[in-house]
């Protein structure tokens, strides 16, 4: 079966047009080779409208993935990590980890960011960086593990060892 996934772009001046959005897109074709991308949605950095935006694609468009970029880092206006963790239900801190850890050996300002990622009933949230070079790094990270985890999280009691 094929998860649907939804791109949420953070960005004050995308959400205005002030600046074009390419990472929203960036992501929507690595995602389109696993994921039926139903949205890349533009929102600005509004702790309450992101959160209750993941809410709306969770709980009533039933997506099983979705993918956030910008907003994660130490500026005046983001607050990414803090609107998601308001809506998940469970930490995945290996995902945040493994983005963190592997993005280090290009950068050191991957340290800045303080993404987070999570489950809210049976889907996954992923909270990625807004430059479109550090969201596609930070998804190359985890993307194989994103079908498998979603497999469990919606119950697949077969045994994990392969
Ligand atoms: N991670 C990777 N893989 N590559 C990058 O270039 N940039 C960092 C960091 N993570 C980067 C990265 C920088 S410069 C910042 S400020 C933080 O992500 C936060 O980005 P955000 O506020 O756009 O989410």
């Amino acid at each position: 079966m094929t998860y649907r996934a939804v791109v949420i772009t953070i960005s004050d001046k995308g959400s205005t047009g002030e600046r074009v959005d390419t990472s929203g897109p960036g992501l929507r074709s690595m995602l389109n080779k696993t994921y039926d991308v139903t949205e890349v949605v533009v929102i600005p950095d509004e702790t309450e409208l992101i959160a209750e935006t993941i809410r709306d694609q969770v709980d009533r468009k039933g997506v099983d993935l979705v993918v956030t970029t910008g907003g994660t880092g130490v500026g005046p206006r983001d607050v990414t990590p803090e609107a998601t963790r308001m809506v998940m239900e469970k930490d995945l801190p290996g995902f945040s980890e493994i983005m963190r850890m592997e993005s280090y050996r290009i950068t050191p300002f991957a340290l800045i960011s303080r993404a987070v990622c999570g489950i809210r009933r049976q889907s996954i949230i992923v909270n990625l960086p807004g430059s479109p070079k550090a969201a596609a790094e930070c998804l190359s990270f985890i993307e194989a593990a994103l079908p498998h985890a979603l497999e469990k999280l919606k119950g697949d009691p077969s045994e994990c060892a392969r």
